[in-house]
């Protein structure tokens, strides 16, 4: 008869040889997933040919590949992704690609038009700091950080997202807009901080956050997508959405902007204040009823539901349920990745691990060569705009590698 230290041992034993062959499973699929990755974007890159002013973005109504102009706010994530793919190949190709198709965006530096600086220049210049150093990025980005740092106004305790527009529905007027999305943008605020030894740029982050936690989280930690703050006191006059079902609803892309956007928080910070509103976030996504079983969230959580009124004004609002926006949930699972390093016991290791197989399945990824050579398919811009609906997204395919990246590394 066997004693209890041989029992243990075997079962140990038994333990480590499971454990060892299912991360031999995990990292097979991590390294398809990079092969696949990587041969779509050598596709994509025989389409675009060398950086000429225009950036992959989307798909027309044809399938075909839609590049947008330097200063749309998607600029920054090609260039990001072929940082992502240097790192998760090793292969100098994609270094040399990266660095000319992230050169391409200096200019931006100077750029104050917008909020999405942050995007821009951080998934380029950021992740090429990051992996290589050089002086001059730095004050690359140190510029850029002061640049966005410019539309920041202490009366609203923000930055402003976007300079006077009219809403989806033409009909209200938005002085000074804030989006949840601005919380992302923060980030190169703190690289700026850090590299410039300037506090000023912390102190805007913080306090861009604290008046985002205050105005458009709700008490249950959804968000609302944008903020109307009234130029003369600094009050947020009303919340709204600019891409959402209704005013009152939760976008799904912006609560991942908020769930990714206060995880970082935490990381720059240690307040704990950030870690709970991100925990609170990721709670409510997880949880919601209206959540598929596969996690892809449908592109508002409360699309076509009683009490969340869409405007009458565009028919492109009377499309309720059905489109699921794959970018929000790349999103989710890259920042769940992170969360978990702060907060044991919530599953969200095992949870962006299922997320991630579940964008690379087939329903999700594409087929080599299809979907204008994006990774990942079905992702929605703006339904209320009518614009780029169930199509592939430039930051979805961004964010997805950034979570392979991630799950890579938890297991090295
Ligand atoms: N930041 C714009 C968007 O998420 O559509």
């Amino acid at each position: 008869m066997m004693n209890t230290t041989r029992i243990i041992t075997r079962f140990t034993v038994i333990g480590c040889i499971l454990l060892v062959s299912c991360q031999n499973k995990e990292k097979q699929f991590i390294d398809e997933n990079i092969e696949f990755s990587a041969q779509q974007t050598t596709l994509m890159l025989q389409e675009t040919g060398e950086p000429k002013g225009v950036y992959p973005r989307s798909t027309d109504a044809e399938g075909k590949l839609v590049c947008t102009d330097k200063y749309d706010w998607t600029s920054g994530f090609f260039p990001g992704s072929l940082w992502y793919l240097y790192e998760l190949t090793g292969q100098e190709k994609w270094k040399e690609e990266a660095l000319r198709w992230t050169g391409s965006l200096e200019s931006l530096k100077t750029f104050t038009k917008h909020h999405d600086l942050g995007f821009m220049m951080y998934c380029s210049y950021g992740n090429e700091y990051r992996i290589q150093p050089t002086e001059e990025v730095k004050q690359i980005l140190i510029e850029s950080a002061r640049s966005l740092a410019t539309r920041f106004s202490p009366l609203t305790g923000t930055i402003k997202s976007w300079n006077y527009r009219k809403a989806w529905n033409d009909s209200v007027e938005w002085f000074y807009p804030v989006i949840i999305d601005n919380m992302m943008n923060l980030e190169l605020l703190f690289a700026g901080a850090r590299l410039a030894n300037d506090q000023e740029l912390y102190n805007i982050a913080v306090t861009h956050a604290n008046t985002t936690l205050k105005n458009h989280l709700r008490p249950d930690f959804s968000s609302y997508h944008v903020v109307n703050y009234d130029t003369l006191t600094g009050a947020a006059r009303n919340q709204a959405t600019n891409q959402g079902y209704s005013d009152n609803s939760t976008w799904a892309r912006g609560q991942a902007w908020g769930i990714y956007g206060f995880t970082m928080m935490y990381r720059e910070t240690k307040d704990p204040t950030y870690l709970n509103a991100a925990e609170r976030m990721a709670d409510w996504y997880l949880n919601n009823p209206n959540l598929p079983a596969d996690k892809i969230p449908y592109w508002d959580f409360n699309a076509g539901q009683e009490g969340y009124v869409p405007g009458l004004k565009s028919q492109a609002r009377t499309i309720t349920g059905s489109y699921r926006d794959v970018s929000a949930a790349a999103i989710v699972t890259s920042a769940l990745f992170e969360l978990n390093q702060y907060i044991a016991g919530k599953n969200y290791y095992e949870t962006a691990i299922d997320m991630l197989h579940t964008l690379a399945s087939p329903a999700y990824r594409a087929k080599l060569g299809q979907n204008g050579d994006f990774i990942l398919m079905h992702s929605v811009g703006s339904i209320p705009h009518g614009a780029e609906v169930d199509v592939p997204l430039v930051y979805a395919d961004y964010y997805f590698l950034e979570a392979l990246l991630r799950y890579r590394k938890s297991l090295q």
